[in-house]
């Protein structure tokens, strides 16, 4: 078909008038008398593909009969304006051709419960809401690397198997390592602070592991982190950082993702505030806003899900909560000089109720003090020999975060749950698909 030039739906604009060839599938259909209304998806879009049966040969209009959802095709045809359409463009069907069919597909276009959908995530993935997240997701994750390549972080992967560690022993991935035991890490940021030692300004980027034993829906076993660190940043510059790359992320997904956000119906009004300066508040006055509010809290408490989510209805963006009792936190963290029972550590909490999506803190530096917290939080010493290493050679103040790239799309797309925000999301009671 060489008059036919092969286009994408997202780019048809540039088509306008033009014989193309779209390869897709067949994600819905209308027919009446002398006409097929097929809604051809590409992974780019969706477009209208009308056959009108005066127009082409007898087997042309019958493929149009014969074609199922998601049975693949090719469509040949020009590109017209339609303004009724979202797309604006529609293609006058000149040939229909079947790749392959699609019998009994289950995703029907009725409504269908969760449970049923994740059994079919490999299939759900198809659907046009599915689609938003993931571009959204996809975009997120460039404004990530856009922001730190920009700002002359290096990107340094951290490794997956690790020898002890990061964030508490309760939620451990323990795997066999040939004649001993590794875990599957929970965080690259011990690392990082090898490499900020080494590089200034660095970030890591990829999946992290923890046992949840807990059924929630910001709890997901397998889930992504970006995890930037600096040398010499303090708790304020840290926090200064996780503000400002909160805004451009925001702003990205505003410019790149309007048409995504539109599908998943996300109020823009609530992204469009996301501006600087972000309320930041202490541990201790979260605890006092908890107690007005009339929740019943205890000084020393880690908050939750039901915590975070009070506090973040007091504010129309996002909440930085910092200096948390160093007894509920990691044993990394460097201890508030003006009061040694708090850390200088950072939450940040997202508006809307959609929870914890930061965090991270200023890194204690002393080499005793460190010394101290980890056999305090009973960590087998040996494991952080190396970490220790950081401080006896060239020890500098340094801070970074932890920000989840799941709990970040669940914000940005509205969404009540964590398990739509990833292509194959793993649960406690799910890693299948
Ligand atoms: O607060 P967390 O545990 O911090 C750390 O791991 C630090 N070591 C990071 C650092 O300072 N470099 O986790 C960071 C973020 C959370 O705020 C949350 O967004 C996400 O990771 N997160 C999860 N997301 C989905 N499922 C889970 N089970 C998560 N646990 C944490
Ligand atoms: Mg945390």
């Amino acid at each position: 078909m060489a008059d036919y030039k092969r286009a994408y739906i997202s780019q048809v604009s540039d088509f306008n008038n033009q014989k193309v060839c779209i390869k897709g599938w067949l994600q819905n259909k209308r027919s009446g008398g002398k006409l097929h209304f097929l809604q051809v998806r590409d992974g780019t879009g969706v477009i209208q593909a009308v056959i009108f049966k005066g127009d082409v040969p007898e087997n042309v209009f019958e493929n149009g009969d014969k074609v199922t959802q998601e049975t693949s095709i090719e469509v040949y045809g020009e590109i017209r304006e339609d303004k009724r359409s979202k797309l604006g463009y529609e293609i006058g069907v000149e040939d229909l051709k079947i790749v392959s069919d699609s019998i009994d597909y289950p995703i029907t276009p009725k409504e269908h419960g969760v449970a049923f959908l994740l059994e079919n995530r490999h299939l759900w993935l198809r659907s046009p809401k599915q689609r938003a997240i993931m571009k959204i997701r996809h975009e997120l994750i460039k404004a990530i690397r856009d922001y730190f390549n920009n700002n002359n972080f290096m990107l340094v992967d951290a490794p997956i198997f690790t020898p002890a560690a990061c964030e508490g022993t309760t939620n451990l991935f323990e795997v066999d390592y040939f004649d001993s035991k590794a875990y599957l890490t929970q965080s690259g940021q011990l690392y990082m602070e090898a490499a900020a030692m080494a590089f200034g300004k660095v970030y890591c980027f990829g999946p992290t592991f923890r046992a949840e034993k807990s059924k929630t829906r910001r709890h997901l076993t397998e889930f992504w982190m970006v995890e930037p660190e600096v040398a010499y940043n303090n708790h304020d510059d840290n926090m200064n950082l996780a503000e400002d790359f909160v805004v451009y992320i925001v702003e990205q997904i505003l410019t790149n993702c309007r048409f995504e956000l539109e599908i998943l119906e996300r109020d823009i009004s609530k992204l469009e505030n996301i501006k600087k300066p972000f309320p930041r508040i202490t541990y201790d006055e979260a605890i006092d806003l908890l107690i007005k509010k009339g929740k019943d809290v205890n000084w020393g408490d880690d908050f939750g899900a039901d915590e975070e989510t009070v506090i973040s209805e007091s504010y129309d963006r996002p909440v930085l909560i910092h200096r948390y009792p160093a007894q509920s936190k990691a044993f990394y963290m460097k201890e508030d000089p003006v009061n040694n029972k708090l850390a200088l550590c950072v939450d940040m909490i997202a508006p809307e109720g959609y929870g914890e999506m930061i965090g991270g803190g200023q890194r204690e530096d002393n080499l005793d003090v460190l010394l101290s917290k980890i056999k305090q939080h009973n960590l087998p010493e040996e494991a952080f020999d190396w970490y220790l290493d950081l401080r006896k050679y060239g020890s500098v103040p340094h801070a970074g975060f932890g920000l989840g790239i799941e709990r970040t799309v669940s914000w940005l797309c509205g969404l009540h749950h964590v398990r739509e925000t990833i292509p194959f999301p793993r649960l406690m009671d799910r890693i299948k698909p």
